[in-house]
């Protein structure tokens, strides 16, 4: 396997998202959302794009974890940790220049528990609140 840091193919990231049963966006839509993120990691075995996650946000103060995905014949071997890994390893570089850094995601339902291996808790946890969404 191997990880790739900070590079976008957008027809990769979109056969991902098919493979996972969410709808993609438009190609060159896709294109503008990843060539503004703050940082992301790809997971390929050969050719083949097998995970995905970014972060998106400020560079320094607020940032927001998306667009976490496995293809689903290579879930449950470790893909989704090697994800969050490399991006908390980028997390943890911006602390050491804004310590009050603070990153966000939106959990899918039912993923809570994989994100709370990583540190996360809700925000009522935390009791700073809900998150709220606008579509
Ligand atoms: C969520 C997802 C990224 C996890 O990836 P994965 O490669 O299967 O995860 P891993 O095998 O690396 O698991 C890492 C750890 O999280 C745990 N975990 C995985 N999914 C979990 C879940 N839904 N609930 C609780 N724990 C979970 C694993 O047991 C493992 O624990 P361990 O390291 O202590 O043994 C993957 O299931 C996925 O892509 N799902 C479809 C897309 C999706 O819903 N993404 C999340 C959007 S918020």
């Amino acid at each position: 396997m191997t990880v790739k840091e900070n590079y976008y193919n957008v027809e990769d990231y979109t056969e991902l998202y098919k493979s996972v049963g969410w709808e993609p966006i438009a190609l060159e839509n896709a294109k503008i959302a990843l060539l503004n993120s703050v940082y992301s990691v790809s997971i390929y075995d050969g050719d083949k794009a097998i995970g995905f996650g970014r972060m998106i946000g400020d560079q320094i103060r607020f940032l927001y974890i998306c667009d976490i995905m496995v293809r689903p014949e290579y879930q449950g071997q470790g893909v989704g940790r090697m994800i969050m890994e490399n991006i908390l390893n980028r997390i943890n570089e911006i602390k050491k220049l804004e310590p009050r850094a603070t990153t966000y995601l939106g959990a899918v339902s039912g993923k809570e528990g994989f994100y709370e291996k990583f540190g996360f808790k809700t925000r009522k946890e935390d009791g700073t609140g809900e998150g709220m969404v606008l579509h």
